[in-house]
C-alpha cells in the first residue's frame, strides 16, 4: 500500500466513525410522552401548587385567546370553555394530555401543542384547567380518569 492510499482508508475510516456517531445519537432521541420520559406522567394528573401556578401562565398564553378563562365565555365559539358548565371533565385526564398534545380528534381549529409545550407543561395546564371544577365534578372526573387508566393497564396504551 502506498502512503497515499493508507491516508485514504484512515479518511474513509473516520467519515465512517463518525456517521456512526450521528445514527447513535439518533437513535437515543427521547420521543415526548413515551414510556421512557414518563416518569412525572400519571394518570389521574396530581394536581399540586407549583403546577397550577405553572399551569395558570401557560393558560393565559397558549389557551385562552379561543377557550377564554376556565369558568368563564369562550372567546372562539367553537373553542368549548373548560369550566363546570363544558365538557373538558367528560373525558378522562390521559385523553385531555393527548388532546392538548396531538389535538382531539376531528378538531377543526384547536392546534397541536406539541413541540410547543413539553409534557409537564401539558399535565400543568392540566392540573391548572381541573382545580377550577366544583368538588363535585371534580370527584366525578377522577373516578372516570381512574376507570379509564384500570383499562389502559389491562389493553396497554397502544
Ligand atoms: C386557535 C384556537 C385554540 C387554541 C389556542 C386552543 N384551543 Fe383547544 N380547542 C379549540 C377548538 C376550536 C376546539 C374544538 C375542536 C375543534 O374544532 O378544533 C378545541 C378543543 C379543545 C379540547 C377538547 C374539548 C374539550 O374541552 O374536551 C381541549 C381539551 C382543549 N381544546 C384544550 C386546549 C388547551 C389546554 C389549550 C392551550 C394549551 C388550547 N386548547 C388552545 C381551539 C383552540
Amino acid at each position: 500500500m502506498t502512503k497515499k492510499s493508507v491516508l485514504g482508508s484512515l479518511f474513509i475510516v473516520i467519515v465512517v466513525f463518525v456517521a456512526a456517531c450521528g445514527d447513535n445519537s439518533m437513535d437515543t432521541r427521547v420521543d415526548v410522552g413515551s414510556p421512557a420520559s414518563s416518569s412525572s406522567l400519571k394518570f389521574p394528573v396530581e394536581i399540586t401548587e407549583d403546577r397550577i401556578e405553572a399551569g395558570e401562565i401557560i393558560y393565559i398564553d397558549n389557551c385562552a385567546s379561543c377557550h377564554g378563562p376556565v369558568n368563564g365565555r369562550q372567546v372562539l365559539d367553537s373553542a368549548p370553555p373548560h369550566g363546570d358548565t363544558g365538557h373538558t371533565w367528560h373525558h378522562p385526564d390521559r385523553l385531555l394530555y393527548q388532546w392538548i398534545l396531538d389535538k382531539p380528534p376531528l378538531a377543526t381549529l384547536m392546534p397541536a401543542f406539541r413541540g410547543t409545550l413539553t409534557d409537564e407543561q401539558v399535565m400543568q395546564v392540566l392540573a391548572y384547567i381541573k382545580n377550577h371544577w366544583l368538588p363535585e365534578i371534580k370527584n366525578r372526573q377522577n373516578e372516570g380518569s381512574v376507570q379509564y387508566e384500570a383499562q389502559v393497564f389491562e389493553f396497554g396504551t397502544e
